[in-house]
């Protein structure tokens, strides 16, 4: 019998579709599956109102982590394999899942086989290199990453992503533009990632390598390497200023949050038009690093 631990966080049930086809196939008599929906103290109410929205962005930039519930997974089992399904916040692991892997639950990824599976809007390459800093923190083998975005344009969804998280609405808004959230073709798609997890798992070897090597399961859009790098370096100075003035909730942070938020509306698009820029004019410079980092998205291995 080979034990599986799922740890999940969801909002919309994006994350929720996403986990439950991936591992539709592990449901057979020689897998125990146990589910864990991590529970954080701390309170984020979906749909979101635009204020609590921004309001979490210090914390997720920063690390400053919910505590959470304790999990009811058996403690003293040691699991074959660990799923972890996250969303991204922020260019980061939302906080319920930075507050699990910062927990001392975290122990049971110790000397353990990890998959990891992000679903995001689109950007999810920061939250990605973070997670796997934090897998190796707590000494997991971090063997897999699976990587789910929003269906449509991805200019469109900068309308439909936020209008879904402040309506709790994902029908297709004016009758024009895509819905929002995962399309159920790529939730359905996942099963057969699941199929070879399931194959590799009754199998009695018990390498700590890839089980999903050459399936496709990270694809890089390379448009979003440097917008995203870009908004890392921006966030930073904007979280830790927002942090100085109190702390989530506080009234007395409110003036800086709704700076950063309208500062946003015009940062984003210039953000693009300076990546775009940056990519036509320093093509040939910068061609081997985006490469190297393209390899090392794909990679589940964080170097540094
Ligand atoms: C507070 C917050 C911040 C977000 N920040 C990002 C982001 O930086 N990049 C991105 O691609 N998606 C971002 N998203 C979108 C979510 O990752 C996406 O909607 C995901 O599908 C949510 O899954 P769930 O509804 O199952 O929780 C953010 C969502 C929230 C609520």
């Amino acid at each position: 019998m080979k034990r599986v631990l799922i740890i999940y966080y969801s909002q919309s049930g994006d994350v929720t579709r996403a986990v439950e086809s991936l591992t539709k196939c592990l449901k057979t008599p020689e897998i125990q599956l146990s589910w864990e929906c991590i529970k954080p103290k701390a309170d984020y109410p979906y749909p979101w109102s635009l204020y609590k929205f921004f309001d979490v962005f210090p914390e997720c930039i920063n690390g400053e982590h919910p505590e959470i519930f304790p999990p009811k997974f058996n403690h003293n089992y040691t699991f074959d394999l660990v799923i972890i399904a996250y969303q991204v916040w922020f260019l980061a692991p939302s906080l319920p899942i930075q507050g699990f892997l910062k927990s001392e639950y975290a122990k049971v990824l110790q000397n353990t086989k990890i998959i990891t599976l992000v679903v995001s809007r689109n950007m999810w390459h920061s939250a990605s290199e973070t997670m796997k800093k934090m897998i190796a923190e707590v000494g997991g083998i971090h063997i897999d990453n699976v990587v789910v975005t929003h269906q449509g344009p991805p200019l469109a969804t900068f309308i439909t992503t936020p209008w879904s998280l402040l309506t709790g609405r994902k029908n297709r808004l004016l009758g024009a533009l895509p819905p929002a959230g995962v399309k159920d073709e790529d939730i359905d798609a996942l099963s057969i990632f699941g199929e070879r997890i399931a194959n590799h798992l009754t199998k009695t070897d018990c390498s700590h390598h890839s089980m999903l090597a050459g399936l496709g399961t990270v694809e890089v859009n390379q448009r979003y390497i440097i917008p995203e790098l870009i908004g890392r370096v921006i966030y930073h100075p904007w979280a830790k200023i927002a942090r100085f003035f109190g702390q989530q909730g506080s009234w007395s942070r409110l003036p800086i949050i709704c700076l950063f938020a309208v500062h946003l509306l015009f940062a984003i698009p210039i953000v693009l038009i300076v990546s775009n820029l940056i990519q036509f004019l320093f093509a040939p410079l910068i061609h081997k690093k985006i490469a190297s980092y393209v390899e090392l998205l794909k990679s589940p291995i964080s170097v540094g």
